[in-house]
């Protein structure tokens, strides 16, 4: 049966493009924004996958919204949820209902720098190792069993946007990897931790970029 997968997006959406064209053994059901004008709609929609706005603006209230949003998403008979810059801190509740399959892709080598400006961060604090992380969400946030790495090295010159730059381009090929194994079925949560099936040798889930 395939994985059915909703993608959640707040902005551009280099991420969902990537997983759409990694040619992964899923099916996007749909994209859902909370915000209307985010470009990732736009291209989800020329691709022909189902595109829906849902504005929380709309809804202020974070429970609320979130029930309303997890409501949408058992309406598409979703197996997976992937997080691909979604920029609004999730309900306890809505972890509650989706938690093990709840994906989110972090720029930072986790548990570094969790939250926002990781790349200034990373540069402030001279970290020579950057990088990021798919993890599974629990409600701690940017703390759930950790997927997959990548690591890129900081180079003297770096300014953020560069530093963002390079972490994205491992961001692209780290999260659907991720998925694929999800939807394959090798993704065993020990206590916690992250076992890759099939995998002696444990390289797969650490990559190293450029
Ligand atoms: C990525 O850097 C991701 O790690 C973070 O938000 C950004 C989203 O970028 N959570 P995009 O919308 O996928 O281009």
């Amino acid at each position: 049966m395939t994985c059915r997968v909703v993608v959640l997006i707040s902005g551009r959406g280099s991420n969902l493009r990537a997983i759409v064209e990694a040619g992964l053994p899923i099916e996007i059901v749909a994209v859902i924004s909370n915000r209307p004008e985010a470009a990732g709609l736009d291209y989800a929609r020329e691709r022909g996958i189902t595109a829906i706005a849902l504005d929380h603006k709309t809804i202020p209230d974070r429970a609320a919204f979130d029930a309303r949003l997890a409501e949408e998403i058992e309406h598409q008979r979703a197996d997976l949820v992937v997080l691909a810059g979604y920029m609004r801190i999730l309900s306890p509740a809505f972890i509650a209902r989706f938690e093990g399959r709840l994906l989110n892709i972090h720029p930072s080598l986790l548990p570094m720098f969790p939250g926002l400006d990781t790349h200034e961060r990373a540069l402030e604090e001279g970290v020579k190792v950057h990088g990021c992380t798919v993890h599974f969400v629990t409600d701690k946030l940017d703390h759930g069993p950790i997927v997959i790495q990548a690591a890129v090295p900081v180079r003297a010159d770096d300014t953020p946007d560069t530093l963002a730059t390079r972490v994205l381009a491992q961001e692209h090929r780290i999260y659907p990897q991720a998925i694929r194994w999800f939807a394959e079925g090798r993704l065993v949560n020990n206590h916690g931790r992250v076992n890759l099936k099939d995998d002696s040798t444990s390289q797969s889930v650490l990559t190293i970029g450029m």
